[in-house]
């Protein structure tokens, strides 16, 4: 229907604002694009400018997947649709019509948009993510392990979204390509924060 082409096409551009490169601009910091892995997002930005910067990152960047998901659920959008809209979300974030289209991994955002199906399934998430964070250090993987177990958790938890789910776990792992490969060759950059004193 119309409303859910609007629905689409709003999500996309929430989607395309890109607020590892603001954030870091507002705050006088590099430009994450040019520094570390080179990626706007919140791990990136961790690097670049420590916690405070990269969890204003983190959470803007999942209410653009969040708050879309959230009204396309809360006015009964079918769960294929609803799949559509989260996936507009992501590549807005992915490919920003407003950042020649260079934006980051979708992660925090694909995250956003599947927290409005439960509690239950975003606590599972966020234990999978920070448990392989702890174990391995690695951002990328952390998340590529969560987008692979994301299905599996929402078949459990309701059912009725695990198509979409699956839809955006798809989107995370192939945009993690890169990732991938420097893991393969051990050349990921791990988790790390900006030390106050630089050393
Ligand atoms: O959130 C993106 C993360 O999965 C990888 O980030 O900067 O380590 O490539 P980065």
């Amino acid at each position: 229907t119309l409303l859910t082409l609007a629905m689409i096409l709003t999500a996309y551009l929430a989607g395309s604002i890109s607020s590892a490169v603001l954030v870091c601009r507002l705050r006088g910091l590099p430009d994450p694009r040019s520094q570390g892995s080179g990626n706007p997002g919140a791990t990136n930005v961790l690097r670049i400018g420590g916690a405070s910067a990269a969890a204003m990152v983190l959470l803007f960047d999942m209410l653009k997947g969040a708050l879309p998901a959230y009204v396309a659920f809360r006015l009964g959008v079918d769960a294929v649709s609803l799949g559509v809209i989260a996936i507009a979300a992501c590549l807005g974030h992915i490919f920003p019509i407003f950042f020649k289209f260079k934006g980051g991994k979708g992660v925090a955002t694909a995250f956003g948009a599947m927290a409005p199906i439960g509690a239950d399934l975003s606590l599972a998430l966020i234990a999978t993510w920070i448990v392989m964070v702890l174990i391995c250090r690695y951002s990328s993987l952390a998340a590529i392990v969560t987008a692979l177990l994301a299905p599996a958790y929402t078949w459990y938890f309701d059912e009725r979204f695990t198509v979409p789910v699956a839809m955006l776990s798809l989107l995370i792992i192939i945009r993690h390509k890169e990732n991938i490969h420097r893991l393969l060759k051990g050349e990921e950059s791990k988790v790390s924060r900006k030390k106050r004193t630089d050393g």
